[in-house]
């Protein structure tokens, strides 16, 4: 990471955020926002242990401090000030700096506790960033002052747009997960690990801890993968040696993720090697939706395409005998792949700013319904999977005729199969940038 231009492009991103906000609080008549930092959130209603913390993305979108319970005021015209709560604290320490580029930027003011932070606050026209309004409250603004819907999505739609520090960051997420993704690969088609091996391998080679993960690590084996957010990590290795892995695992950045799924096989039964042709498909297909992309073009049309790349595949694998056009009218495809082909991707996993219009009703599960557009990121992750309740569904409808259930029930061992990448639109002759495969080739 070249240090100087994270710092030059650091303060690029700040002008913008200072403008954009300016133009923000004039809109809608107020002289400053507050936006809280966040609070750890309690495990459970009946005990006293909390999830570690995760901070206000529209916070982190102006520093990254991963610091509990701090307030930052934004006011156009002024520096924005960073409250910055250290109370005294002997059960814990808040984690060290990642990055300290930002500090300057901010007028900081430390406090002890929330009382002593009253008197660095607006109190008028003034609106609150934060979890909900008990929060506000605490911190001593009213009801009405608690985060505006239409004012929150001005702000979400502000994080859409990725500056180049973003795309720098985004990069390095992406960096950080291919070393473990690269890992997991070895460890697979070297050894019989269980899920739980590969999972804690991934964070090993990552250096990360599971809270600092931009979303829990999906590792699974065989059949497994047919579960989408596979979780429940198998303890010991499957008897009879896995023919497949899922790996949908990434990295954090200075706040910002990387969201990266690679599948693969081994083995020599037929089994394996039709799925081996499968995941070769899969890529090809994934590879083409990238290359499909452009610039005004709505996300979901891209959706729709893939059904019919997913249908090819199907096809030649030998799975469907229907022609590709009647495997999609006929909504057969969306038993194979039923999730959406991506969603946008920045200081959230899944960042809403994308998705603020449903989909149509036989998306119900895409996230990104923009029309694609210069500085966005988002992934695209085709998948093919063998779900039997889907299965199961399939072969009692009149569709059945035209599946090759042997092939199925043979493939619903090896689970399914999912390739992501992470993507910038960039514009120009290029048009994307593919931030994973720069680190993580095919
Ligand atoms: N990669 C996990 C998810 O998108 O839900």
């Amino acid at each position: 990471m070249d240090s100087a231009l994270l710092t030059q492009s650091y303060s690029e991103h700040l002008a913008r955020l200072e403008h954009s906000y300016g133009e923000v609080l004039t809109q809608n008549g107020l002289d400053a926002i507050v936006i809280h930092s966040g609070s750890p959130k309690l495990r459970s209603a009946f005990d006293d242990q909390y999830w570690p913390l995760r901070v206000t993305p529209h916070f982190q979108h102006w520093l990254p401090l991963t610091a509990a319970d701090c307030a930052l005021v934004v006011r156009a015209g002024h520096r924005p000030k960073l409250v910055w709560l250290k109370e005294q604290n002997f059960w814990e320490k808040p984690p060290a700096l990642e990055h300290d580029i930002w500090q300057s930027g901010f007028e900081i003011v430390h406090v002890g506790h929330r009382a002593e932070a009253q008197q660095y606050l607006p109190k008028t026209r003034v609106a609150f960033v934060g979890e909900d309004a008990q929060c506000a409250a605490e911190w001593g603004f009213n009801q009405a002052d608690f985060t505006p819907k239409p004012l929150l999505t001005q702000l979400d739609a502000l994080r859409v747009r990725k500056t180049a520090y973003e795309e720098l960051c985004l990069a390095e997420a992406n960096r950080r997960a291919a070393v473990g993704h690269t890992a997991l690969a070895h460890a697979f088609k070297s050894g019989d690990a269980s899920e739980l091996d590969l999972h804690l391998a991934y964070l090993r080679a990552t250096a990360q801890d599971d809270p600092q993960t931009p979303y829990k690590n999906i590792v699974a084996l065989g059949a497994n993968a047919a579960t989408l957010h596979h979780i429940s990590y198998g303890r010991t290795a499957p008897a009879g040696p896995a023919q497949s892995l899922l790996v949908d695992a990434g990295a954090s950045f200075l706040g910002y993720c990387s969201d990266i799924t690679r599948t693969y096989a081994k083995g020599n039964t037929a089994a394996a090697s039709t799925f081996a042709g499968l995941v070769a498909g899969v890529e090809r297909l994934q590879q083409q939706l990238c290359r499909d992309i452009r610039i005004d073009a709505p996300y979901e049309a891209l959706h729709d395409r893939s059904h019919a790349y997913v249908a090819e595949v199907l096809r030649e694998t030998g799975v469907l005998k229907l022609s590709a056009e009647e495997a999609v009218a006929s909504g057969v495809t969306r038993s194979f792949f039923p999730h959406g082909l991506g969603h946008s991707l920045g200081l959230q996993c899944h960042d809403v700013g994308c998705a603020s219009l449903k989909p149509r009703a036989d998306n119900p599960f895409l996230r990104n319904t923009s029309n694609i557009a210069e500085r966005q990121c988002f992934t695209i992750e085709p998948g093919i999977y063998f779900i039997d309740s889907f299965m199961e569904t399939l072969q009692a409808g009149p569709h059945a005729p035209n599946i090759d259930w042997r092939l199925v029930s043979e493939l619903s061992k090896l689970g399914g199969v999912r390739i992501e990448d992470d993507i910038v639109v960039v514009g120009g002759s290029s048009v994307t940038r593919n931030l994973t495969r720069q680190f993580l080739p095919a």
